[in-house]
Parts: structure tokens; sequence; C-alpha cells
């Protein structure tokens, strides 16, 4: 009989990091599309801003670990995703230094990205990278998220969408612009401060290294959810379970949803 399931909460969010980036190359589609094959509840993405002002799915600055840009533009100069338009970024290759089986797969647009989760049942977990690079990025994210998620979703989706980052300043910005979307800070907020970005924040995402049980209730006790990142050992989740967390960011869904069925 199955003894795990017993012990996780049955609310306990499976979030696949990247997509099931352990089985798929990060940022594309093929990832996020097997994160849902492998039953996360939502799919984490990065994304930030071309030259001409697309919003593309990359999680470094820069295009050089995760495509072929240097081969396919020798004399860029500046490999970084600002530097290219969205014209030049599809002529790259997303997926082929994963594996060959992924050759093909391109960078996605946050339209693309939407579209492969709009209307079904797993939700976005929404990570806007380095805003400080992209001026006015907040405001674009919003528009498309608007137009392409909020508008055409069915009741009861919207609130499976969490826009999230690291720079703070750059949620409260969001948060504005969204203000019935569920906004996200990641990484420690000190103790001290939680009360205060409870005030619009409605979930403090941390290292799973870097938090323990007492943490964990703080959070709670602010009327804050939170979610820890990147948990891929078995093992590693259940301890975070155990500390009482609400999400867990993995780049194994597969691994999380079998503890979760007590397999
Ligand atoms: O979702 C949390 C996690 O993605 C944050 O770190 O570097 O993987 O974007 P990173
Ligand atoms: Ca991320």
């Amino acid at each position: 009989a199955p003894q795990a399931a017993a012990d996780v909460r049955p609310d306990l969010t499976n979030v696949a990091h990247r997509g099931a980036s352990a089985h798929a190359p990060e940022n594309t589609l093929a990832a996020m599309r097997l994160g849902v094959t492998m039953d996360a509840h939502m799919v984490e993405i990065d994304v930030q801003r071309t030259a001409d002002g697309h919003i593309v799915l990359m999680h470094d600055t820069n295009l050089v670990r995760t495509t072929d840009a240097e081969e396919v533009f020798p004399d860029h100069g500046s490999y970084d995703v600002s530097a290219f338009t969205l014209a030049e970024i599809r002529r790259l290759d997303a997926g082929e230094w994963f594996g060959q089986e992924f050759d093909g797969e391109k960078v996605p647009t946050l339209r693309e990205a939407l579209a492969v989760l709009r209307g079904g049942d797993v939700g976005l977990l929404l990570e806007i990278k380095e805003p400080a690079r992209y001026p006015g990025i907040e405001k674009q994210v919003a528009k498309q998220l608007d137009r392409w998620w909020l508008k055409p979703a069915p009741p009861g989706l919207a609130h499976r969408l969490v826009v999230q980052s690291f720079d703070w300043a750059s949620m409260k910005r969001s948060q504005d612009l969204l203000p019935r979307i569920p906004h996200g800070l990641l990484g420690r907020v000190p103790e001290a401060e939680i009360a205060a970005y409870a005030e619009w924040a409605d979930q403090i995402n941390p290292g799973f290294t870097t938090v323990d049980a007492a943490y964990v209730q703080a959070v709670h006790d602010a009327g804050l959810e939170i979610y820890v990142y990147t948990v891929n050992a078995a093992a590693d989740m259940e301890a975070q379970i155990a500390k009482g967390v609400d999400g867990i960011i993995t780049n194994y869904p597969d691994v999380l949803a079998g503890l979760i069925a007590g397999e």
C-alpha cells in the first residue's frame, strides 16, 4: 500500500522547473509539454526581452549555454538576449545541446508558451529574469498575460498563474499592473521584512537549502505561501514536504509526482 501519500499534503504544488528540464532542454515548448505529461501542477519559465522588444523564454542573460548562437552568428559580438532580434533568435537551435532528439527546438516566445498551457489544468509560474536590464518589461508581460491568458481563460483557471522575480521592486510594479494575480518574491526575504511584503506579495520562494521549518512557519504566519527551488532528489523533496512548504520547484516533476502518488 502507498505509504508516502498519507504524509504529503494533498494541495502540495509540483512545479516543473524551466519545464521538465531534467528530461528536455530548459525553457523550450518540449520541456513545458513534458512537464504537463509528467503531472506537474505548474510549469516554471524564465522570460527576457529581445533587442526588438519581444518577450522570449531564456534563463541566462546570454544565449551561449543553451543555444548554438556562436555557430550561427560567429561575428555577433554580444551574445546577450538583448542584443538579438526575435528573427535572429528564431534561427537558433535551443535543443540540440541537450540531446540529438531535441534538434530543431526553438527559443519560444511568451505568447507561444502561454498557448501551451492555456485552457488546460496546468498552471504557470512565470519568472521575469533580471528585469533591471529590461525597463518596462513588467508592463509588456502584464499586457500579454491579460490578452493571452487571463481574458481567454475559463473560470477557475486564472488563479493558476503566479508571477515571480528575484527583483522585488519589479514585482511591486507588476502587482500594481496585475492586482488580482499572485506575485512571488524569489530568494529569502529576511524574517523581519516578511510582514511588510505581505501587504501585497503572495509567495516567498527561496532556495531550499536556505530555509528551515521555522522560516516556513513565519511565512505562513504572515499569510503567504512558500515554494522552494530547485529540489531534485527524492530525499530532499521529502525533507521539504516535512517542513510544510506549499510548493516544490523541481527539474524532476515525475519524481515528485511519484512521491505525491505514494509510489
Ligand atoms: O523558480 C525558481 C528558480 O527558477 C529560480 O532560480 O536561476 O533557476 O531561475 P533560477
Ligand atoms: Ca527561474
